[in-house]
């Protein structure tokens, strides 16, 4: 059935005194979906996911997994769900084959020795079996939890923040996983601050801030609503200011050393190039850009990307 809600959240609040960490959110997850859930540190992101992991209980509010509401009965689905938390430390003196064998028994899966080299392959750590967890380093560790996650073959997998720490090509090789699981009809909810990857993997995006939702739809809707469209950057603009250019009736800002124009509805870059030509205006080299859902996030949240990662 396509399109069918497996997490259902109404009203949900989670207070700690006056601190609002989820302050009356709702939204359904569909099956066979990745879903990002993205907002700067302290929106709430951790505290909505271990609410429905079962972890914390939520102050007011619901929130029903295949069918069952969780502050009830999380162990009926507990088989079926795959958890990956933000903080993640291993059991320090076992080594990687014999932490999966272990999570396997807690999920009644026996684990051959195939089974274990197959998973410990598909996340990377194969050549890491031998030595025990306190003496992974923090990418291995991170991998280690994302392969017990899995042990389950759960229908729900919650990762949060599964890729920081990872280096590049460990990053890829999990979008590349996460990909394949969810076209095997796994639903994934993700919590990610890259969004580079939230924009390539997710089929829907809830972005929140102060516990609060602050937009939701796919990476094409947000940044279809939320950004100005195609840009161009001047690089080594001439001035200071953008004062000529806005007086030109272009819509500019300064990013670090460029500068950005956006393009507007039904104008082409064409025509905003020429008329920075006849304006007299001087850059060394301009590229153009697509709108991101960076652009998009930023537009709502605000604060600045540093190296891939949101700053507020
Ligand atoms: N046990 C707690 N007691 C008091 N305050 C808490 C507790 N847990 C979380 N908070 C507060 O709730 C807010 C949301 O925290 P949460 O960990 O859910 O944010 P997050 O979106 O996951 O952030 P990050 O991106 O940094 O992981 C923060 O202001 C945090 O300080
Ligand atoms: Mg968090």
């Amino acid at each position: 059935m396509p399109n069918e809600s497996i997490i259902t959240v109404a009203n949900l609040k989670k207070h700690y005194g006056d601190i609002k960490a989820v302050d009356d959110l709702s939204f359904d997850v569909a099956r066979g979906q990745i879903f990002s859930c993205l907002g700067p540190n302290g929106a709430g992101k951790t505290t909505t996911v271990e609410m429905m992991e079962g972890l914390r209980t939520p102050t007011s509010g619901s929130i029903e997994i295949f069918g069952v509401d969780v502050t009830q009965d999380y162990a009926s689905i507990r088989h079926r769900v795959g958890v990956l938390p933000q903080d993640f430390i291993p059991f320090e003196r076992l080594k990687a084959p014999e932490a999966i064998e272990y999570f396997g028994g807690l999920y009644s899966r026996e684990m051959s020795t195939r089974d274990i080299d197959r998973l410990l392959e598909t996340v990377g750590l194969e050549h890491r079996k031998g030595i025990i967890a306190k003496k992974l380093s923090g990418g291995e560790k991170k991998k280690l939890g994302i392969a017990l996650a899995l042990v389950g073959q759960p229908e729900l997998l919650f990762l949060d923040e599964p890729t920081t720490g990872l280096d590049a090509q460990a990053r890829r090789n999990l979008w590349g996983l996460l990909e394949d699981l969810r076209n095997e009809g796994t639903t994934i909810l993700l919590t990610t601050h890259y969004l580079d990857e939230a924009e390539k993997l997710s089929d829907d995006v809830l972005i929140m801030d102060e516990g609060k939702e602050v937009a939701r739809g796919s990476p094409e809707d947000l940044i279809g609503r939320h950004c100005g469209g195609r840009s161009i950057l001047l690089h080594e603009y001439g001035e200071d200011s953008t004062e000529k250019l806005e007086a030109m009736g272009l819509a500019a800002e300064r990013v670090r050393n460029d500068v950005k124009i956006t393009v507007g509805e039904g104008v082409s870059v064409r025509d905003v190039l020429r008329r920075l030509d006849s304006g007299g205006i001087r850059y060394k080299d301009v590229t153009t850009a697509e709108p991101t859902l960076e652009d998009a996030f930023i537009s709502l949240v605000g604060g600045t990307i540093v190296s891939g990662e949101l700053r507020k």
